[in-house]
C-alpha cells in the first residue's frame, strides 16, 4: 500500500481545535451558540479562493475561484441572521398533515369561486416568492452561511404555499381559476431583477410586505375556518421573510446610506414598468370583493369593494411604517409606497 502523503500547510494557516459548542438545555445545539473560534469570523468580504469551504476550514491556497458575485457582508447580513433561521425551522409544516382538510364543508358556488379565483392568484405571486429568493441565493458567498440557509428555509416556506394552495383550490368542489396577464407582468418584472439588493428590497420589503396585509386580510374575511387557517399559516411564515428584509436593509443602509437612492430607482423603475404594462387583474379584484362582502350579490360585491379599498388604504400605512422603520426618512418613504400602491394593484 502506498502512503498517504499530507501536503506541506505550513503556509496555509492553522485550523481550530478544541471547539466544543453545547447543546441548549433541551434544545439541541442552536445555530446562534456557533459563531465560535474561526467558524465564528463572518468576514466584511468574503475571500475568493475559499470556493464551498465553511468558513473556519483551512484551505488549500490552491483552490479554484468561485466568484459568487455577492461576496460583501454588509450586502447581505442582518444581526439577527441566526434567529431567523432557528424559527424558520421552529416555524415549519406540513400541508398534507397541519391543515384540517377534513372539516372543510361544501360553500356556496359564488364564495368557493372567488376562494379558487385568490388561490390561482397565491400561486402565482408564491412562485415568484420561491423562484426570485433560489436566483439571489446561488449568487451569495457560502461564507454568509446562515444567510444561504435563510434563503433556503424560504424557498422551502414558498414551496409549501405553492402546495397548499394549490391543494385547496382542488380541495372543495372547485378547481384552478384564471390567470390575467397582468399579473404575468408584474412577477415577470420582479423575477428580471438582477442586483441583490434591488431585488431583495422590492421582494422582502415591498412586494412580501404588503403581501402579508392581504394574507391577514383573506384570514379574516375567508369563508370558512379551513381556508382561514391556511392564509394564517402562511403569513406567519410571510412575517420571517419580511423580517429579514427588514434586518438586512437596516443594516446595509447603516453602512450605505446612499443606498436610500438606489431603493428609491428600483421602485421607480419597476412601477413604470408597471403602468405601462400591467394593471389589476379584473379576476382577482372582483374575487376579492366576493370574499369581502360574504357573497356576488350586488350589494354585497360593493360593500366588499369598499372593504378593498380601505385595505389598500391600511397597506399603504404599513409599507410606510417599515420603510421608515428601515431607515427611510418619512417623506422619501411616502413617494416610495405611494409608487408600489400606485403601480401595483397586483399586491407583490
Ligand atoms: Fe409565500
Ligand atoms: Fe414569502
Amino acid at each position: 500500500m502506498t502512503e498517504i502523503k499530507i501536503p506541506d500547510t505550513t503556509n496555509w494557516g492553522e485550523p481550530d481545535w478544541g471547539i466544543r459548542v453545547p447543546p441548549r438545555d433541551g434544545g439541541g445545539i442552536d445555530l446562534r451558540d456557533c459563531f465560535v473560534g474561526q467558524a465564528g469570523e463572518v468576514p466584511e468580504d468574503a475571500p475568493p479562493h475559499w470556493g464551498l469551504a465553511q468558513r473556519g476550514s483551512v484551505v488549500d491556497p490552491h483552490t479554484p475561484h468561485f466568484d459568487f458575485p455577492v461576496n460583501k457582508k454588509a450586502v447581505v447580513w442582518a444581526e439577527n441572521i441566526a434567529d431567523l433561521v432557528e424559527q424558520a425551522k421552529a416555524g415549519k409544516w406540513d400541508a398534507t398533515t397541519d391543515i384540517p382538510w377534513q372539516d372543510l364543508k361544501p360553500l356556496p358556488e359564488d364564495l368557493e369561486r372567488a376562494t379558487c379565483q385568490i388561490c390561482t392568484f397565491m400561486i402565482q405571486n408564491e412562485y415568484l416568492a420561491l423562484y426570485l429568493p433560489a436566483k439571489l441565493l446561488t449568487r451569495v458567498d457560502p461564507r454568509f452561511t446562515e444567510v444561504i440557509l435563510f434563503l433556503a428555509s424560504q424557498v422551502d416556506d414558498e414551496a409549501r404555499h405553492v402546495e397548499v394552495f394549490t391543494k385547496r383550490a382542488l380541495a372543495n368542489g372547485g378547481g384552478l381559476q384564471y390567470v390575467s396577464a397582468a399579473t404575468e407582468w408584474s412577477l415577470k418584472s420582479l423575477l428580471n431583477q438582477e442586483d441583490f439588493t434591488s431585488a431583495s428590497f422590492l421582494l422582502h420589503i415591498l412586494g412580501e410586505g404588503t403581501f402579508m396585509e392581504l394574507l391577514m386580510f383573506l384570514e379574516e374575511v375567508a369563508p370558512d375556518p379551513v381556508t382561514a387557517q391556511i392564509f394564517k399559516l402562511a403569513r406567519q411564515d410571510e412575517g420571517r421573510h419580511v423580517g429579514y428584509g427588514v434586518s438586512h436593509l437596516t443594516y446595509h443602509l447603516k453602512h450605505d446610506p446612499a443606498l436610500v437612492l438606489q431603493l428609491y430607482q428600483a421602485a421607480e423603475a419597476r412601477a413604470a414598468f408597471l403602468r405601462q404594462a400591467a394593471g389589476a387583474s379584473p379576476f382577482v379584484q372582483h374575487a376579492l370583493a366576493v370574499l369581502a362582502g360574504g357573497g356576488s350579490a350586488p350589494e354585497q360585491v360593493a360593500e366588499g369593494r369598499e372593504r378593498v379599498r380601505e385595505l389598500y388604504r391600511e397597506m399603504h400605512a404599513t409599507r410606510v411604517k417599515r420603510l421608515v422603520q428601515v431607515g427611510f426618512q418619512r417623506g422619501m418613504a411616502e413617494r416610495i409606497s405611494n409608487l408600489h400602491g400606485g403601480a401595483v394593484p397586483n399586491f407583490m
